[in-house]
């Protein structure tokens, strides 16, 4: 592929190696991660390795640790693609290449650990910012097209009709969470508008425009609080009552997609009114206008023409053990899988709802730099993460500080989870490395990005892991 014609060019050199000993290999073993990111990092490399006629299997871990990765070797493969995991276990994965277990192939964006290999492609080492910049989706779509480049001469498999699945793995990493995607984002967002695959237009920026009814649109929107409006159905229902739009049609609400697009200005005018009335801020005002990224095969009013309702849909599989259900949609399957889906997605969607209302109810403790709760065997371990950050803003909840969650992993394991926010980051923190180095000290491990990251501790370790996560953040923030 000529340079010009790269999406990132700064990953090129990486991207090209990479793809070269993919070429090279018989067979692959693809590893990817449990999550929306992971899923459609997965798809586009499956897609990717079959349109270039290697053969290979898929498998996805929730967690990269010494035991998933001794597992994977044992698969006896002599190549294996690590997508949106591979960097933060990298000391692991190098012994692995050393003990001549396996080659490894990676297509990341977490911190890496102190370690090297020759195929390794990650944002981060190339000073792009691997937490907002390019998701692992997207790393896996450079890699998807120095593929293409290289094993075929038809243009039409030029792999960018792939740049769909990849702005959906960085819409789920929240990495349109300032209003829209940029940075090396920006780029595959214009190859995918260039194949057709998918359109970009401004718009409220309230999750479920696709297939949500009016009122429980407005009602759960929780991003930006208004009064009267947020969690409050007699209030919504009023509100739009009141407005110059007919919100029911044959005795039906309508959904933000049916309208025109003159009653959505309307509406989104209205709402703006009513929340400067109520005293919200500007700031957040401004919050409640943002991009929404469109797939443009998808039919309108669906869980999948818009990226985010599409990466919870993923979410709701692969967090619950269906990993396979998620990745078979992404592939293309609309019958059984796309309706497997949408009933796991009603089952996440009560989870989210009931881990927010406990953590609101149970409260957070506040030490001097972070904020914490512990919700035991009360939310699964694999979606404390997402509540955490959502329940940050929520009633007794600081925007202002991190949070880490504790949820039980197994009788012997506790899984952490911590979010913060991009002015947090601004001022110093960095959660990847607070959250690994306080983990390590009471004989965990744990990684991420600045403004998210994981870790699993030894059962009744919390408390000193806490302390000293504490005194690290106290450090960032100085
Ligand atoms: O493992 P992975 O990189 O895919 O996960 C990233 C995590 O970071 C996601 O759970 C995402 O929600 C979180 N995140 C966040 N706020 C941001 C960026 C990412 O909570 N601004
Ligand atoms: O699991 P959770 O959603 O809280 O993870 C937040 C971020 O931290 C993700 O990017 C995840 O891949 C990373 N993480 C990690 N090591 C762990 C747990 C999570 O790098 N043990
Ligand atoms: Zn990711």
């Amino acid at each position: 592929m000529a340079a010009a014609d790269a999406p990132v060019p700064e990953l090129q050199a990486r991207a090209d190696a990479c793809a070269a000993r993919l070429c090279a290999a018989d067979r692959v073993l693809l590893a990817s991660h449990i999550d929306a990111d992971g899923l459609t990092s997965a798809a586009i490399s499956a897609t990717a390795l079959e349109r270039a006629a290697i053969p290979f299997e898929v498998v996805f871990e929730k967690q990269l640790d010494a035991d998933s990765i001794a597992a994977i070797a044992g698969r006896e493969y002599g190549t294996v693609l690590f997508t949106d995991f591979g960097s933060g276990q990298l000391d692991i994965v190098a012994e692995h290449e050393r003990d001549g277990d396996f080659v490894p192939v990676i297509a990341d964006h977490h911190q890496p650990a102190e370690a090297d290999t020759e195929c390794h492609l990650n944002p981060l080492l190339e000073g792009i910012d691997g937490a907002s910049e390019l998701s692992g989706a997207g790393a896996s779509y450079v890699l998807a097209r120095a593929l293409a480049a290289r094993s075929t001469a038809d243009e039409r498999l030029d792999n960018r009709d792939l740049a769909a699945l990849a702005v959906v793995g960085a819409v789920g990493d929240m990495q349109a969470s300032e209003g829209a995607l940029h940075g090396a984002n920006e780029a595959i967002v214009a190859e995918g508008i260039e194949a057709g695959a998918l359109e970009e237009t401004t718009d409220l920026a309230i999750y479920g425009k696709q297939t949500r009814p009016l009122p429980k649109l407005l009602e759960y929107a929780s991003d930006v609080r208004i009064p009267g409006i947020t969690n409050d159905e007699r209030g919504v229902v009023s509100f739009l009552d009141g407005v110059d739009v007919s919100c029911r049609s044959g005795g039906e609400w309508r959904r933000w997609v049916d309208l025109s697009e003159g009653e959505k200005r309307t509406l989104a005018s209205a709402l703006v009114k009513r929340a400067v009335s109520r005293g919200v801020p500007a700031f957040k005002i401004d919050r409640l206008v943002g991009t929404s990224y469109l797939l443009s095969e998808e039919p309108v009013g669906t869980e999948l023409r818009d990226a985010s309702e599409f990466s919870t849909l993923l979410n709701a599989t692969a967090r619950y053990d269906r990993a396979d259900v998620g990745l078979a949609v992404c592939l293309g399957d609309r019958e059984a899988a796309f309706e497997r889906a949408k009933r796991l997605l009603t089952n996440h969607r009560r989870n989210l709802s009931e881990g927010i209302q406990w953590v609101e109810e149970r409260g957070v403790t506040r030490e001097d730099t972070l904020q914490w709760f512990d919700a035991g065997d009360e939310i699964r371990e694999t979606i404390v993460g997402i509540i955490a950050g959502m329940s940050m803003g929520a009633d007794g909840v600081s925007r202002d500080v991190p949070i880490v969650a504790f949820a039980e992993k197994s009788d012997t394991e506790t899984k952490v989870s911590a979010r913060g926010t991009g002015p947090l980051v601004g001022r110093g923190l960095d959660l990847s490395a607070a959250v690994g180095e306080a983990a390590r000290a009471v004989g965990g491990d744990g990684g991420g990005h600045d403004v998210a990251a994981g870790a699993t501790i030894p059962t009744g370790t919390e408390s000193e892991f806490i302390e000293r996560a504490d005194s690290i953040v106290g450090d960032q923030l100085g």
